[in-house]
C-alpha cells in the first residue's frame, strides 16, 4: 500500500502533485478555526465516551492532548503543515503523534464535512457576539454626541440641496436607528445558525449510536440540523451574515461620506482630530479624513464577499463539494473588516467636534425655512398649493436681492400675501422652524432628547 496521506491515502497509488497539494490546501487560512475545531472535538469525544465508543481513559487522553495542542497553537509553537491540507487534519495528526491509538479514534462517527460546518458556525456565533458589542459601543458614542448636540442646527438636505433645518443630534440619531436594525439582523442571523451539523457525518449520517443532542448541549447549540445533507452542505447562515454585514457597511459608508463632506473646507461643519487624519506628502495644507474614507472603501470588499459566497453556492449539487472550502476567506475577511470598521468608528465618533457656528450660518443659506412660511400661510387659510406658489415667488425675490426670507421686512413679505403678520418671524427663524417639528420622530430638540432617553433605556 502506498501511503500518500495518512488520513485518506489508503486507496491511492500516486502521491498528490506538489502544486495540487498547495492548491487544494486550506490550512493557510482555516487555521484560525483551530479553537473551534478543538472545542467541537472535545464535545464529540465526551459524547463518544458517554455512548461507550471511547473508554474514560481514551477520552481523557484525547481531551488533554487537544488542550495541549490549543496551547501550542496559541503560543505559536504549532508546526502547521501544508501536507496535512487543513486545520482539521493538522490537529488530528498532531493528536495521534502525541497520544497514539486513542487519537485515531476521535474521528469515529464524524467527517470533516460535518466538522467544518460545525466549526464555522461556532466561529461565527462567537464573532457575532463581538460584533454586536462593537455596534453597541458605537451606538453609545452616537447617543452621547446626539445629546451634546441636540440643539445644534445644521441644514438638512434632500438631493444634497439645503432643505430644512435639522438638529445635529437628530442627524446622529438617524444613524443610531440604522445600527439598531443592523444589530437586530445579526441577532436574527445568530438564531438561525445556532443549529448543529455534527452527526451528519460525510452526508448521510452515521451508523454509530451517537447522541447528537448531547454534543449539541455541550456546544451550546439550540438545535440540531434536521437533515444530514443540508447540515453539511448549506452555507445560507454565512450568506445571511454577509448580507447583514453588507447592510452595516452600507450604513457606515453613508456616515463616512457625510463625515468626509463635512470636514471639507467647503462644508466645514466638523473637525476630526489629527489623530484620526493624515497629511499629504506634497500639499502641506491637507488634513485628510482617511478613517471614514477607508471605511467607505472597505464597503466594496464586504459587498464583494457577499457576491462571492452567493456565487460559490449557486450551482452546487448536494451535498458537500470542495467548492465549499472557498466559503472561508470571504467570511473571515468580512468578520475582520466589520469588526475593525465598527471599532474605529466607535473610537472616532466621540472625537467629532461640531462646528456649531458654521453649521448655523450654512443653514441660513438656501431658504431652509421656506416650507415653514408655506405652513404659516396654510394656517392663515391659504390652500397648500397656493401657499407653495406664494413662497416660491418670495424665494425668487430673495434670490434677486440676495436676502434670506427671515431678512425680508414685513412690508416686503406682505407684498406676496396680505395675510402675513409680524408673528411670521417666529416661523422664519431657524430655531422656530426646528422647534415647530415637535412630534415623535421630529427634529425639535426636546423630541430629540426624548428619543435619546428612550434609546438609552432600550440599549440596556
Ligand atoms: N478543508 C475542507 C473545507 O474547508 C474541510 C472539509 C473537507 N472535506 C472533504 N470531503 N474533502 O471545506
Amino acid at each position: 500500500m502506498n501511503k500518500t496521506n495518512q488520513s485518506w491515502g489508503g486507496r491511492f497509488n500516486q502521491p498528490t502533485d506538489e502544486f495540487v497539494k498547495i492548491f487544494g490546501a486550506s490550512v493557510f487560512f482555516d487555521k484560525i478555526l483551530a479553537p473551534y475545531d478543538i472545542q467541537g472535538s472535545i464535545a464529540h469525544a465526551t459524547m463518544l465516551q458517554e455512548v461507550g465508543l471511547l473508554t474514560e481513559d481514551e477520552k481523557s487522553q484525547i481531551i488533554d492532548g487537544l488542550n495541549t495542542i490549543l496551547t501550542e497553537i496559541k503560543k505559536d509553537k504549532f508546526d502547521w503543515s501544508v501536507d496535512l491540507e487543513d486545520v482539521h487534519m493538522n490537529i488530528e495528526a498532531r493528536l495521534v503523534a502525541m497520544i497514539g491509538n486513542a487519537g485515531k479514534k476521535l474521528h469515529t462517527g464524524r467527517s470533516r464535512n460535518d466538522q467544518v460546518a460545525t466549526d464555522i458556525r461556532l466561529y461565527l456565533r462567537e464573532q457575532l457576539d463581538e460584533i454586536n458589542d462593537e455596534i453597541k459601543r458605537l451606538q453609545v458614542a452616537l447617543l452621547n454626541l446626539a445629546e451634546q448636540e441636540a440643539s445644534t442646527i445644521l441644514p438638512g438636505f434632500t438631493h444634497l440641496q439645503a432643505a430644512q433645518p435639522v438638529s445635529f443630534g437628530h442627524h446622529m440619531m438617524a444613524y443610531f436607528e440604522m445600527l439598531s436594525r443592523d444589530a437586530e439582523r445579526l441577532i436574527d442571523c445568530r438564531k438561525r445558525l445556532n443549529s448543529m451539523p455534527l452527526g451528519s457525518a460525510a452526508l448521510a449520517g452515521t451508523t454509530y449510536p451517537i447522541k447528537r443532542a448531547r454534543t449539541a448541549e455541550l456546544l451550546g447549540f439550540e438545535r440540531i440540523c434536521n437533515n444530514s445533507l443540508d447540515g453539511v452542505s448549506d452555507r445560507d447562515f454565512a450568506i445571511e451574515f454577509l448580507s447583514a454585514a453588507s447592510i452595516v457597511m452600507m450604513h457606515l459608508s453613508r456616515f463616512s461620506e457625510e463625515l468626509i463632506l463635512w470636514s471639507s473646507a467647503q462644508f466645514d461643519f466638523i473637525e476630526l482630530p489629527d489623530s484620526f487624519c493624515t497629511g499629504s506628502s506634497i500639499m502641506p495644507q491637507k488634513k485628510n479624513p482617511d478613517v471614514p474614507e477607508l471605511v467607505r472603501g472597505k464597503t466594496g470588499r464586504v459587498y464583494g464577499n457577499l457576491t462571492a459566497m452567493l456565487t460559490i453556492m449557486k450551482s452546487q449539487p448536494l451535498a458537500y463539494n470542495k467548492d465549499n472550502q472557498e466559503d472561508k476567506e470571504p467570511l473571515f475577511d468580512t468578520v475582520d473588516t466589520l469588526k475593525t470598521c465598527l471599532r474605529v468608528f466607535a473610537d472616532m465618533v466621540p472625537t467629532i467636534k461640531a462646528k456649531r457656528d458654521n453649521m448655523y450660518n450654512s443653514t441660513k443659506k438656501g431658504y431652509t425655512t421656506a416650507t415653514d412660511l408655506a405652513d404659516y400661510l396654510v394656517k392663515k387659510g391659504l390652500p397648500f398649493r397656493d401657499a407653495h406658489e406664494v413662497v416660491g415667488l418670495s424665494v425668487a425675490y430673495g434670490l434677486k436681492i440676495q436676502k434670506d426670507l427671515s431678512e425680508l421686512n414685513l412690508k416686503e413679505l406682505q407684498g406676496f400675501d396680505a395675510r402675513i403678520e409680524n408673528d411670521v418671524f417666529d416661523m422664519l427663524s431657524l430655531e422656530g422652524s426646528l422647534c415647530a417639528r415637535d412630534h415623535l420622530g421630529g427634529t425639535a430638540p426636546n423630541q430629540v432628547k426624548q428619543a435619546i432617553k428612550t434609546a438609552r433605556n432600550n440599549l440596556k
